[in-house]
C-alpha cells in the first residue's frame, strides 16, 4: 500500500470556501446548537458505554434488554448489546403502526417505464409477513442464508425484510454482477435459497437476471442452492426448472398477511454484503443485528435531520451497502417515507431524476459524485425545467466529490439553500463515519468535515504516529461502534489482518484501518484522499484489481495482468489493464474486445477495463514484482518519477510508453 495518490488527489481537495448552514435551516433543525453538538461528542468520549447505552434505549425497542453495551473480551471481535432480543423489522415497521402511522406511506417506488407504486407502514409490513410465510413455507429457516439478486423493485425490499423477520440473513447481490460472481457469493455463502426476477428493467433493455442465475447453478452453485424464487416483472420468457423454481406471486398467493418476528439476539446475523479488498475474492462483510439497527437508524437521524413529513430518496441499489442502510433499515427504522428508483443515472434520462423529485415533492436527496458530475456535464437546462423547490438537504456518498460538482449541485440542485452532506463510510462500517451535521457544521466543498459522536478517528503513518496537520496519512478509527461489521464470513484470519493488524497505533491493538488515506486541515476538517490499497473505485463502484487481474488471467491468451486505476472526470477512475499474451498468441483489437467481454462475464458490466495494453512484458523488480506505480504513470500519461533502479530490464519502459 503506498500514498503515492495523495498529491493528484490533493490538487483537486484544495478548497478554502466555506458554508455555514443558513439561519433558517439551521433554526429548525434537529440537533441545532454547536453547544448540543459538542455535548455529543463530550458525552461519547466521556463515557462511552453510557453514551451508547442511553441511545440504544431511547432509539431501538428490544423484546428483552442487553445487560452488557460493548463486549470487549474477545476483540476486535466485539460484540454489542449482547444479551438484548430484538428483529429489526420490528423497529422497522410494527413500532410505527402501534404508534398509530401505519397509514404514513413508508414505500414510494418508481419503476424504469414510468409504472409506480405506494406502501404504507401497514400494507409494507402486511406484504413482507406474506413473503415471510412464503419463505417459511419452502422451508427457509432461522440462521439460513438467503441470497437476493434483484431488480430495483419494491419486492427487493419486501425480501430482505421477509428473511429479517424470520431471522434468515440475507446476502443480497448487486444485479450488475455476472452469474460468475453470483455463483462464487452463492457459494462461499453456501445460500440454499434465491430470490431473484425474471429480469429487470433498463430503460428499453432486460437485464437477464434469471438466466445469469441458471447459469451460476449450472456451473457449480447447485451444489448449495436448493430453491429459486423468481418474482415477474418484465414478463420476459424465461425458463423454470421443475421442483426447484417458484413463481413468487404463486407462492405469495394464499400466504396469510401476519407473521410474529423471531426474537433473535442483538449478536445474530442480518446480512452479509459481498465488496471488494486488495487481495483474493470479494470478502463476505457479516452485519449483526442490534447494533448496525442502531447505527443506521441513528445516523439516518442525525444526518438527514429527518422531519415527520419528509420525502427522502436515495438514488443506490438495495446491492450495496448504501441501499442497505439508506433505502431500507435507515429510513424504516426513524418511519420515514422512503423513495426507491428502478433506474440508474445514464445520458438518456437525466431529467428523470428532477421529474421524480417535483413529482413527488422529495425533501431529501441522497447520490453519488459520479452521478452529479453526469448531471453536471449534460447541462443546467435540464435541472432547471423542473421544479426543485421540495429540496431542503443534499448528500452524496462514496466517492471524493471535487469541489466544482460540489458547488453545482449546491447552486443548480439546491438553489444554494440546501446544505450538502458529503458522508464518508464504508460496506464494513455499516453507517456514515464522517459527516456534517446539516443544521451544525459549516461545510467545505470537497470534505466530508467530522466524525460523528462516538467516532473517533485520527490520520497516522504506517507506525501509528500522529502526522502532521495538512499531511496525507492512513485514516484509523480508535473505538469501536455499533455499526461496525464483526467479522469476514468463513474468513476471521482476513478480517484481522485487513482492518486490524495493518496499523499498530501507540502499541494499541483494536484500532481499524479502513484502508483510505486522508489528511486534517488547519481548522480540524477532515479531506478524503482515496484509498490507499489495491482497490479503484468506479464510478463510486468499489473493485479490486486482483479480482480483474484473475478474471483476465483466467482467458487462455492471457499470461500475466496487471490493473490499475486512471484518474476520469466523470467516473471518478476507470480500469486500465496491462496484458502480457501466452506464447504463440498475438495481440489484435478483436483480442481486445474478446478479453473485456471475458471481464464482463466474470465479474460484471462494472468491471469492464476502459483500456487494455498488450505488452511482451510487464515492468518488473528483479524479485519479480509488477511495479505498479509506474503503470500508473504510464495510464495517467504522467512522466515516471521515483526510483526505477530495482526494475529489472528498462527497455520494458521504452515500449510500453509507446504503447500506452
Ligand atoms: O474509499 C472510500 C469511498 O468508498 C469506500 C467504501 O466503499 P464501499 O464499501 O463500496 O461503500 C460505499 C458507500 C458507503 C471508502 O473506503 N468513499 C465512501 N464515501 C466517501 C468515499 N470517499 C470519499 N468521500 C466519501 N464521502
Amino acid at each position: 500500500m503506498s500514498l503515492d495518490k495523495k498529491n493528484s488527489i490533493n490538487n483537486i481537495l484544495e478548497e478554502s470556501r466555506i458554508f455555514p448552514p443558513s439561519k433558517k435551516f439551521a433554526e429548525n433543525s434537529n440537533i441545532r446548537s454547536q453547544k448540543e453538538f459538542l455535548s455529543l461528542k463530550k458525552q461519547a468520549l466521556n463515557n462511552p458505554t453510557k453514551f451508547w447505552e442511553s441511545f440504544a434505549k431511547s432509539e431501538i425497542d428490544w423484546f428483552e434488554p442487553f445487560q452488557t453495551v460493548l463486549d470487549s473480551d474477545n476483540a476486535p471481535f466485539f460484540k454489542w448489546f449482547k444479551e438484548g432480543k430484538i428483529n429489526i423489522t420490528y423497529n422497522c415497521l410494527d413500532r410505527h403502526i402501534k404508534k398509530g402511522l401505519g397509514a404514513k406511506t413508508a414505500l414510494i417506488w418508481e419503476g424504469e417505464p414510468g409504472d409506480s407504486k405506494k406502501y404504507t407502514y401497514e400494507e409494507l409490513l402486511k406484504e413482507v409477513c406474506k413473503a415471510a410465510n412464503a419463505l417459511k413455507s419452502i422451508g427457509v429457516k432461522k440462521g439460513d442464508l438467503v441470497c437476493i439478486y434483484m431488480p430495483m423493485i419494491p419486492e427487493a425490499m419486501f425480501a430482505m425484510l421477509a428473511c429479517a423477520r424470520i431471522g434468515a440473513p440475507h446476502s443480497v447481490v448487486f444485479g450488475g454482477f455476472s452469474s460468475e460472481a453470483l455463483k462464487d457469493r452463492l457459494i462461499d455463502g453456501n445460500a440454499r435459497f434465491v430470490i431473484t426476477a425474471d429480469g429487470g428493467f433498463r430503460k428499453d433493455k432486460v437485464i437477464e437476471l434469471k438466466q445469469a442465475v441458471d447459469a451460476a447453478i449450472e456451473s457449480g452453485a447447485d451444489k448449495v442452492v436448493e430453491k429459486v424464487v423468481v418474482v415477474q416483472r418484465t414478463k420476459k420468457n424465461i425458463s423454470m426448472v421443475d421442483d426447484r423454481d417458484l413463481w413468487w406471486h404463486e407462492l405469495l398467493k394464499d400466504q396469510k398477511d401476519q407473521c410474529e418476528p423471531e426474537v433473535m439476539n442483538s449478536e445474530d446475523r442480518l446480512f452479509i454484503l459481498y465488496t471488494s479488498g486488495s487481495t483474493g475474492k470479494p470478502k463476505g462483510v457479516v452485519h449483526t443485528i442490534g447494533g448496525y439497527n442502531l447505527w443506521s437508524h441513528l445516523t439516518f437521524k442525525w444526518i438527514f435531520d429527518l422531519k415527520d413529513d419528509d420525502i427522502y430518496w436515495c438514488t443506490a441499489d438495495v446491492g450495496w451497502i448504501t441501499g442497505h442502510s439508506y433505502i431500507v433499515y435507515g429510513p424504516l427504522s426513524n418511519g420515514a417515507t422512503t423513495l426507491m428508483y428502478e433506474g440508474v443515472p445514464r445520458p438518456s434520462n437525466l431529467g428523470a431524476f428532477w421529474e421524480i423529485v417535483q413529482k413527488y415533492k422529495v425533501s431529501i436527496f441522497y447520490t453519488a459524485p459520479t452521478a452529479i458530475r453526469a448531471f453536471m456535464k449534460s447541462g443546467r437546462e435540464i435541472p432547471d425545467k423542473y421544479n426543485l423547490e421540495s429540496l431542503r438537504l443534499l448528500g452524496t456518498v462514496g466517492e471524493p466529490i471535487n469541489p466544482e460538482a460540489w458547488i453545482w449541485y449546491k447552486d443548480v440542485i439546491g438553489k444554494n439553500k440546501c446544505p450538502i452532506v458529503d458522508t464518508w463510510w464504508q460496506t464494513e462500517t455499516g453507517g456514515v463515519m464522517i459527516s456534517p451535521l446539516p443544521g451544525v457544521v459549516a461545510t467545505k466543498p470537497g470534505s466530508a468535515t467530522f466524525p460523528l459522536p462516538g467516532i473517533e478517528v485520527e490520520i497516522v503513518d504506517k507506525n501509528g504516529d500522529k502526522v502532521e496537520e495538512n499531511d496525507g496519512g492512513y485514516l484509523i478509527i480508535k473505538k469501536p461502534w455499533p455499526g461496525m461489521m464483526r467479522t469476514i464470513h468463513g474468513n476471521s484470519e482476513r478480517y484481522l489482518e485487513s482492518y486490524w493488524e495493518y496499523i499498530s497505533f501507540k502499541g494499541e491493538k483494536n484500532v481499524y484501518f479502513a484502508g483510505d488515506g486522508a489528511r486534517i486541515d488547519e481548522d480540524g476538517y477532515i479531506w478524503i484522499m482515496g484509498r490507499v490499497d489495491d482497490v479503484i473505485s468506479v464510478s463510486g463502484h468499489r473493485l479490486g484489481t486482483m479480482e480483474i487481474e484473475s478474471a483476465l488471467v483466467s482467458h487462455k491468451s492471457v499470461a500475466e495482468s496487471a490493473v490499475v486505476g486512471k484518474k476520469d472526470d466523470l467516473k471518478g477512475e476507470v480500469i486500465v489493464a496491462f496484458v502480457s499474451l501466452e506464447k504463440d498468441v498475438n495481440g489484435s483489437s478483436e483480442l481486445v474486445e474478446d478479453l473485456k467481454k471475458h471481464v464482463v462475464h466474470e465479474i460484471g458490466i462494472i468491471a469492464k477495463p476502459e483500456k487494455i495494453i498488450i505488452s511482451d512484458s510487464l515492468p518488473k523488480t528483479r524479485s519479480g514484482k509488477i511495479m505498479r506505480r509506474i503503470l500508473r504513470s504510464l495510464a495517467a500519461g504522467e512522466e515516471i518519477s521515483g526510483d526505477i533502479s530495482t526494475l529489472e530490464d528498462s527497455s520494458v519502459l521504452e515500449k510500453l510508453k509507446e504503447l500506452s
